[in-house]
């Protein structure tokens, strides 16, 4: 089953009157249930635009967007949605458990449901040991883990992650990863972007090249290997882009 459909999305971003930027051109895909979708690509390809489509942050030009057989506006279906963004702006004078607090009452959930998952996720993120120091005293690592653990106060159904592991160590781009698989395991849906290839290469199910706004292909990594006749995921890479580019038009 599908969790996630897009079609034919575009998103134009107007500079002044006349200029447009493409932040996405007629892009299809879909995630299933219980997957874990990355979306790769460089700089600028249009990762974070199609996830802030994807959760009404933005409004496309163009196209369609269903999540759990909802469109992207619904507000009962965000209680199933976990998000975190590229560059998470935090109240830096809270504390981990008082930020996790925050989130869990701006999705109403009872204060004794959310207290205990304050619990397990501290657990998770490994930041119970430093419950009382403020945000503005945490690391980049550990800023963006109390991100993680405010991503998933609801117990979203379907994660999306901008760029999970920036930031992060080698030690912590490992435990993420064992994060997110740990997750999946428990039936969540999860859809990442990153330009980490060998992190991607090893957590996804399937994968989406992203490239000047377009999609250039997706599927499983080792059918797409096959396809393009690439040695791994950082050949098929830049295979892939420099195709497009050569081309230069949608392929
Ligand atoms: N608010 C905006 N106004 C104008 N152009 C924008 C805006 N947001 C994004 N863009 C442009 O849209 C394109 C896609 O940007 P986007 O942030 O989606 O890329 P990305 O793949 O997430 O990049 P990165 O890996 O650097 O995070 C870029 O050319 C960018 O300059
Ligand atoms: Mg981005």
């Amino acid at each position: 089953m599908n969790v996630i459909e897009i079609k034919e999305l575009t998103k134009y971003y107007y500079i002044g009157r006349k200029k447009v930027v493409i932040g996405l051109e007629n892009v299809s895909f879909s995630v299933e249930e219980g997957e874990i979708y990355g979306i790769l690509g460089p700089n600028g390809s249009g990762k974070t635009t199609c996830l802030k489509l994807l959760l009404g942050i933005l409004y496309p030009t163009s196209g369609e967007i269903s999540i759990l057989g909802k469109n992207q506006f619904d507000i009962e279906m965000k209680k199933n949605v976990g998000f975190l963004p590229e560059n998470p702006y935090y109240y830096d004078y809270l504390t981990g458990p008082e930020l996790l607090k925050f989130y869990g009452k701006l999705f109403e959930i009872p204060d004794k449901t959310v207290n205990e998952r304050i619990e397990k996720l501290l657990y998770l993120v490994k930041l119970h040991e430093v419950k009382k120091l403020a945000l503005r005293h945490y690391s980049k690592g550990m800023l963006e883990r109390i991100g993680l653990a405010a991503s998933l106060i609801n117990d979203p159904k379907i994660l999306i992650l901008d760029e999970p592991t920036t930031g992060l160590d080698p030690i912590g781009c490992i435990e993420t990863r064992d994060l997110l698989i740990q997750l999946k395991m428990e039936g969540k849906t999860i859809l990442l972007s990153s330009h980490f290839l060998s992190e991607v290469e090893r957590v996804c199910d399937r994968i989406a090249i992203f490239h000047r706004g377009y999609l250039l292909t997706t599927g499983g990594l080792d059918e797409l290997i096959k396809k393009y006749n690439a040695d791994g995921l950082e050949d098929l890479f830049v295979k892939t882009i420099q195709e497009f580019d050569r081309k230069g038009e949608k392929k």
